[in-house]
């Protein structure tokens, strides 16, 4: 007998899957050497991952002029019944001139990975430029130096946008030792089912668990018990694309998040770790939708938002680039999310009275200690202890480690 799924409808009605069968591998595989090549950059191929798992369903591939113009614009793609879904992220692929006249008039063409290997193939291609200023202005809402992404892929990416509908050969792999943690959209709902999940609810991050973050989901949890729900799965979701180079890499993150578990700071029995292969754009409330879109397509209902979700500070002033408090704003009232259940949640700082983390209490200001990130990377880098109820003890000894292992390079 067939078990209908319970869980929450992907945008579009289905998950996207664009890995070809194992049936037909090798004659797509012969078929893609005929094609003129496009090279992927390390960041590509991420892309390259996210679209052909479904996590940006309905998207089928690189975005096309209009896909392109539609995400920019209204932060939205019309589906074929005329609904919109949210889709706040261009999702494109760059190319340089020289490719560019390599595919003339070609109608489709092969991807090549950074280390030479056919990736898949990119068919009913359509060419469009690439105007670098108004995408970043779009993105970013500026075009200040320094963005990251900007920096290290826009600015080196080439002036010319590729889009079409993508083939993948075989199910992307990193071989880091991490791939077990990188479950697709279908995977993850398979899973959810087969737990007889009644509400998941996701917490995307790109920085070790504290216990203010331990907080929102157990607080979260908490929330859905009261009511109703008898079996609410928590999905937590560590990014694991591109990330600056001052925040903690995924290996590092990924060991600091098991301590976590193990130290009982969240309930291994209700929790699935694993990891989203986005990159990521420090592009704040226009980027969180993306973040929770994608988690709409992996089966997650319900959706967890705190303090300056995919912000950081300002390149050049010192201020935060967004206004901390504008991502759970922008995503309760997303175009294109409306059956996702945003829970959007306050500040949470260290308590020095109470010794813990706890949400923050403007009337009481002064008894709250702000640890941030390079705050964080002080403690460790002195060797000195953060206070006592801040993070669990085998979560912190991961840090140490890595900040460590840095200061002797
Ligand atoms: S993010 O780029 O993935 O958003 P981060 O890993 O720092 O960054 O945050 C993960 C989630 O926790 C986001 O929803 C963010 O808003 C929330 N968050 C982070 N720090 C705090 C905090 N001190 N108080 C409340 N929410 C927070």
């Amino acid at each position: 007998s067939v078990i209908k799924s319970s869980l929450i409808e992907p945008d579009g009605g289905v998950v996207v899957d664009l890995v070809v069968p194992e049936s037909e591998r090798e004659l797509k595989t012969v078929e893609a050497e005929s094609m003129p090549r496009v090279n992927l950059t390390n960041i590509d191929l991420e892309w390259v991952h996210v679209i052909s798992e479904g996590w940006a369903s309905p998207l089928k591939g690189f975005m096309r002029e209009n896909e392109y113009l539609q995400s920019l614009h209204f932060n939205c793609l019309k589906t074929k019944d005329g609904s919109l879904v949210n889709m706040s992220l261009p999702i494109v692929l760059a190319i340089h001139d020289e490719t560019k006249e390599r595919i003339g008039s070609s109608t489709n063409v092969g991807l090549v990975g950074p280390d030479g290997e056919l990736i898949g193939i990119l068919r009913s291609i359509e060419i469009y430029n690439h105007n670098k200023e108004e995408r970043i202005a779009r993105t970013w809402g500026t075009t200040a130096p320094g963005l990251p992404y900007v920096d290290e892929v826009i600015t080196l990416a080439g002036n010319w946008l590729i889009g079409g509908d993508l083939e993948v050969l075989k199910p992307i792999k990193y071989n880091d030792g991490l791939d077990h943690y990188r479950l697709s959209p279908q995977q993850l709902r398979k899973e959810f089912d087969r737990r007889q999940a009644d509400a998941v609810f996701a917490f995307q991050l790109r920085n070790p668990v504290h216990n203010g973050h331990a907080l929102l989901m157990n607080d979260t949890r908490r929330r859905l018990l009261e009511m109703g729900f008898k079996n609410p799965i928590l999905l937590l979701h560590p990014l694991g694309g591109f990330t600056k180079a001052d925040d903690v890499p995924l290996d590092v993150r990924m060991e600091q998040h098991s301590k976590v578990l193990e130290d009982g700071v969240l309930d291994p029995e209700t929790t699935i770790v694993s990891i989203f292969p986005s990159p990521m754009h420090y592009a704040g409330p226009t980027e969180v939708q993306w973040h929770a879109k994608a988690r709409v397509n992996a089966g997650a209902n319900f959706y967890i938002v705190g303090r300056d979700p995919a912000g950081m500070g300002h390149p050049t002033e010192k201020r935060d680039l967004y206004d901390p408090d504008h991502g759970k704003k922008v995503l309760s009232m997303a175009p294109g999310l409306e059956k996702l259940n945003i829970l959007p949640f306050r500040v949470a700082a260290y308590d020095t009275v109470e010794k813990k983390m706890a949400f923050f209490d403007p009337s009481r200001a002064k008894e709250f200690l702000f640890i941030s990130g390079t705050k964080m990377r002080t403690y460790a880098k002195t060797g000195e202890n953060p206070p006592d109820g801040f993070m669990c003890p085998g979560g912190w000894k991961v840090l140490v480690n890595y900040y460590k292992s840095l200061q002797s390079e």
